[in-house]
């Protein structure tokens, strides 16, 4: 045999492939999503994805202290109202769960870890869309981008340090971006969740947040069919004055993570959503996949593939391994 180019060299010993390791995961680049629930006394489980609860606002102070411990980046917090309507008036009440939870958490923590919040109406609204309805029944692109400027002053004088613009309307970002300037706000970031597809794989976070909606958001949402439609959305956020892009999911998305990672100006985040973590989770609790192993992989091909940080319901625990 005479081969001079062997590989295996660089796989031969756990040292030189961590030498040789392109890619490499930091609890900094992990931002942990945290659901909190309005009138509960104590957390309460999530059955679809399991090891995730509705915090009540106590225990999700606690739990950003405890992830903050951690190292994480992030955290990216959404809100279960009691009661919905058709505009999502919870959403912008100083007294509605986020912002209630947002000014408890921000206080626990200041600037230890980089609190956001979720911008959007699916949440608050009784027929569960990302915005608000016209007569025929069709999302009102326009009327929506005046709720979200009235989200984004109440979550900014929450202490919310970063809004996640999740709604998928033309213009939100520079809508959102000229209403904070305007009142003061320009030091509050912005992640616009650009390439978001209109994915099964959120099935579980809809049974989180109790989502009403019949139907789906195929009107909005990018038509998973679709590669070059998720880089010109990430094109626009970012000449609208985005901060951060975002691909969602992750998983089955690292083909429009990669070419956005490729050309972008702003740092690009992935979102691995409710059902890429039921999956693992589900395969695990039936002892078909080796569960850590399988979660730390999914994490690093979607740095590989280009993300410079994770939103991931694992993070903490990731976090928790990387130092131990
Ligand atoms: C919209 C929003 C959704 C998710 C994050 N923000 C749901 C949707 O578009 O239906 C999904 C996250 C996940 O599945 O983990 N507020």
């Amino acid at each position: 045999m005479n081969l001079t180019v062997r590989p295996r060299r660089a796989r031969r010993t756990p040292a030189v492939r961590r030498l040789f390791a392109e890619t490499h995961l930091d609890p900094a680049q992990l931002v942990l999503p945290l659901f909190v629930r309005e009138g509960l006394d104590e957390p309460r489980p999530i059955a679809s994805m399991p090891g995730v609860v509705h915090h009540t606002v106590d225990t999700l102070r606690r739990t950003v202290a405890e992830a903050a411990g951690l190292g994480v980046g992030g955290v990216m917090l959404y809100g279960v109202p009691e009661a919905k309507d058709a505009t999502g008036s919870g959403a912008t009440d100083p007294h509605g769960i986020l912002n209630v939870a947002t000014r408890a958490v921000a206080e626990e923590v200041g600037d230890a870890v980089v609190v956001q919040t979720d911008l959007c109406l699916d949440e608050f609204t009784d027929h569960g869309h990302c915005g608000v309805l016209a007569a025929d029944g069709s999302v009102d692109n326009d009327r929506t981008l005046l709720r979200y400027g009235e989200m984004a002053l109440a979550q900014a004088e929450a202490g919310s340090a970063m809004l996640g613009l999740s709604g998928m309307m033309d213009g939100q970002v520079a809508a959102v971006r000229e209403v904070l300037d305007t009142a003061g706000h320009s030091d509050v970031l912005l992640l616009a969740y650009s390439a978001k597809y209109a994915s099964a794989f959120y099935g579980p976070f809809r049974d989180a947040v109790e989502s009403t909606l019949t139907g789906d958001r195929r009107t909005y949402q990018v038509d998973p069919a679709n590669r070059r439609e998720g880089r010109r959305e990430a094109v626009l956020d970012v000449e609208q004055g985005a901060d951060v892009v975002m691909v969602k999911p992750a998983g089955p998305y690292l083909d429009v993570l990669a070419d956005v990672a490729a050309t972008s100006p702003v740092p690009v985040w992935a979102y691995q959503v409710s059902g890429e973590y039921a999956m693992v989770e589900a395969a695990a609790a039936n002892g078909w996949i080796d569960r850590d192993r399988a979660i730390m992989e999914s994490v690093l091909g979607i740095r590989r593939a280009g993300a410079d940080a994770v939103l991931t319901y694992w993070a903490a625990e990731i976090a928790g391994w990387l130092r131990a």
